[in-house]
């Protein structure tokens, strides 16, 4: 098995995960059990990273196991060696590898050569274990998944391309702001119907934001976007996640973003550091989500 995409895995699949992780929260230094022990984990990044690479790292590490962190560029693989040949190997000494990658391809050329699992770890595509730590989140805030009305603001990106995937396969409506050109794209959409959901475009803010229970926002310029920075920055002016956009939401509202913010664009210092906030926790939960995920992959059966 791999996590390649959220859509890898089913409604059942995911609530057993997040049962997993509430269960490692809640539990977080009395862990009896070692599932990763002996084991090694190769995380590889092409990309900068915070969360996902102290998340996973520091949660490989909890359950027993130890885990690489292998920058693309100090790998063979920065001075040309093939994605294929490179899982290969790495399928020789460790258990499980994780992968940040700019081309999605790279990420599904890495699962379809290594012998072990390969998690996604944020590609051009998508980022499953950003959008399993929502869920996660926004079940802690409202208690279930099903039926929650999420408005997405902004650009189209990767994290917005796997929360779309995400509602559809747990059941949540999602309303997608975005100005003309910087939409998700139409395979993800196609996707999301076949799994049943019904995603919806607009390029108003304040229409997405009406009666949400969750408004997601993301940075206005990814990382592999830095050369359309400045049309970016023209273009998103007004998805902006700010207390005037919340308070069209439901009353009882979160905010989340995955980080890192962009204060001051995306979102404001007001909603950010608000009692609406859920990003600080959003963020912690990539740690207890990123165990459930490598138990269930890695682990002993
Ligand atoms: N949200 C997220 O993936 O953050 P990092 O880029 O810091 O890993
Ligand atoms: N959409 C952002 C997410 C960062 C975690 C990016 O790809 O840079």
């Amino acid at each position: 098995m791999n996590l390649i995409s959220i859509s890898d895995l089913g409604k059942d699949d995911i609530i057993r995960l997040l049962d997993r992780a509430d269960a490692f929260k809640a539990g977080r230094y009395n862990t009896r059990t070692l599932p990763l022990e002996g084991k090694s984990l190769a995380m590889i990044f092409e990309k900068p990273s915070t969360r996902t690479r102290v998340s996973l790292e520091v949660a490989f590490e909890e359950l027993g196991g130890h885990a690489l962190n292998l920058s693309a560029k100090e790998l063979q693989l920065g001075r040309g060696e093939t994605v294929d040949d490179t899982a290969r190997v790495l399928s020789r000494y460790v258990h499980g590898i994780t992968a940040r990658v700019y081309s999605h391809n790279t990420v599904v050329q890495l699962a379809k050569h290594a012998s072990v699992p390969v998690v996604n770890a944020l590609s051009d595509w998508e980022h499953p274990l950003q959008i399993l730590a929502d869920l996660m989140t926004m079940r802690q805030r409202f208690g279930l998944l099903d039926g929650l009305k999420i408005a997405w603001i902004g650009d189209g990106n990767n994290v917005c391309n796997s929360m779309i995937l995400a509602a559809a396969i747990t059941g949540m409506s999602i309303v997608v702001a975005s100005p003309k050109g910087f939409e998700p794209r139409a395979k993800i959409l196609e996707e999301a119907k076949r799994l049943g959901g019904n995603p919806r475009l607009v390029t108003d803010p304040a229409v997405a934001a009406k009666g949400a229970d969750v408004l997601v926002t993301d940075t206005w310029v990814s990382m592999g976007d830095e050369a359309m920075e400045a049309e970016r920055l023209r273009v998103f002016g007004k998805y902006q996640v700010n207390g005037e956009l919340l308070k069209l939401a439901s009353k009882d509202a979160i905010a989340m973003h995955c980080l890192p913010a962009h204060r001051g664009q995306e979102i404001t210092d007001e909603v950010m550091d608000g009692p609406q906030s859920a990003v600080f926790d959003e963020a912690e939960n990539r740690l207890h989500v990123s165990k459930a995920v490598l138990e269930w992959l890695i682990g002993q059966k």
